[in-house]
């Protein structure tokens, strides 16, 4: 991603006040494939103003859908002259959910031929269970010339039983699984509060989907699904970066329109550090004063610390009095955004899979670029820690998860802006 800008950040002043939390990037760019397997119009709302949702509506609309996409506002798709069931490499790459479109199109058109997806560098991140789940199905999947063709007469429900629980299997087969003849049943699914949101939204079209957010999901396949118009939760991941980035900078900010029951693992985890967390029906504060202390993080699926805060985390820890250790079982490269933060003037020695950081007095400007998105997110909140000025070089990978964050961010006091790279 050649970075065509820089970010500039003046750490130093604490962050107070109150933001609003977008919509959720990861329910978002499930949804909105999923309103091809409807038969008439479907209104999305609270879609966040990101780069991975104007790479799906770029998608739908080569496959014939009709897109009328408001940025904060709504999208409003009509699915019933999409005829396409092909994604080419250009826009597969733009993100990971674009195989998405491999359960959706298998369940409207009976086939699909997309490109392998891109997303953050995290890991060898294989598709084999989606494969697995689709196969079960009755569908016939190949990987040829780094495009997946899959193709089935017709799909009949099936049990599954993923080998580990993944987040994106879970999804695809769902889609899937909507328009197969009979029930289909998930086994060792995924939990994620994103699964059930786009489970709330397969069942507003008249889907049969129970069980979501438990680890057996059943789907009754239904034959037509009718319109529906749908807001999204708010972005459990966002909602946490801004917690953490609020205790980095010893502020007191509060988190509104977020779930605070999505938040409960990183909730304890601040309380285990000292930080002040008080919960409200649809509100955070996160307040800080003085030392936190070191505690030991541990990756884990949903309702566990989740993999994507861990990065930002580590930036908070950099500071915290004595030794803590991520470890980070989901992926196995979850950590090059360590050596920025080293760069930054923090403590940090990688061992296989666990980061094991001695805290330091403070971190300092420096220039650092961003290597994937929550990468992007640890060094937002070095930067806003930091003593003097940090460069955050390649930001666009920051936009594809946060909506108009240096906006949020300077409305909470914070020196943050942009500059083109001449
Ligand atoms: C989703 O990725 C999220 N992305 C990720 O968020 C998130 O980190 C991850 O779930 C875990 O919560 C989206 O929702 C678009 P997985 P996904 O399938 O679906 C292995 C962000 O920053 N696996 O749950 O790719 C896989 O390699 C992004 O917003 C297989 O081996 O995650 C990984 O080690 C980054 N075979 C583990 O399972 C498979 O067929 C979990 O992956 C599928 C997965």
């Amino acid at each position: 991603m050649a970075g065509k800008e820089k970010m500039l950040i003046t750490g130093g002043n604490p962050l107070q006040g109150v933001v609003h939390v977008s919509g959720g990037k990861n329910t978002s760019v499930a949804v909105i494939p999923a309103t091809l397997l409807c038969d008439e119009p479907c209104t999305i709302e609270n879609l966040p103003d990101i780069q991975d949702v104007y790479a799906l509506v770029d998608i739908l609309r080569v496959l014939g859908a009709k897109v009328d996409y408001v940025p904060g506002e709504f999208m409003k798709v009509d699915p019933r002259p999409a005829e396409g069931w092909q994604v080419d490499y250009r826009n597969a790459q733009r993100l990971r959910a674009s195989y998405y479109l491999i359960g959706v199109l298998l369940g409207r058109m009976g086939r699909a031929e997309v490109a392998f997806p891109g997303g953050c560098k995290i890991g060898t991140r294989p598709i084999d269970q989606h494969l697995k789940g689709f196969n079960a199905l009755g569908a016939q999947t190949e990987e040829r010339g780094g495009v997946i063709f899959a193709e089935a007469d017709r799909l009949v429900g099936r049990d599954v039983f993923f080998d580990m629980v993944t987040v994106g299997g879970t999804i695809n087969v769902m889609l899937a699984a909507c328009k197969a003849e009979g029930t289909t049943v998930l086994h060792n699914a995924a939990k994620e509060p994103h699964i059930v949101d786009l489970a709330n939204f397969l069942n507003s079209m008249g889907a049969k989907v129970k069980g979501a957010g438990t680890d057996v999901i059943r789907i009754k396949g239904t034959p037509y699904l009718h319109g529906s118009t749908y807001a999204v939760i708010p972005d459990q991941i966002e909602t946490g970066t801004l917690m953490i980035a609020a205790a980095a900078t010893r502020g007191d900010v509060v988190i509104s329109g977020c779930i605070p029951t999505h938040m409960e693992a990183l909730s304890a985890k601040l309380l285990e550090m000292g930080v002040r967390v008080n919960d409200s029906d649809d509100a955070i504060r996160v307040r800080m004063m003085g030392a936190h202390r070191a505690v030991n993080v541990k990756t884990q699926v949903y309702p566990g610390f989740p993999t994507d805060l861990q990065q930002p985390m580590s930036a908070l820890l950099t500071t915290a009095h004595g030794r803590s250790m991520i470890e980070e079982t989901l992926f196995e490269f979850r950590f090059k955004h360590v050596d920025e933060l080293v760069r930054m003037g923090a403590q940090i020695r990688v061992v296989e899979r666990t980061a094991i950081i001695e805290g330091v007095p403070s971190l300092y400007g420096a220039p650092v670029t961003t290597t994937d998105l929550r990468a992007g997110a640890a060094l937002l909140v070095a930067g806003l820690m930091a003593q003097g000025e940090t460069e955050i070089y390649e930001p666009e990978y920051i936009d594809r998860g946060y909506e108009h964050i240096e906006d949020k961010l300077r409305a909470l006091g914070a020196q943050i802006r942009r500059e083109s790279i001449d």
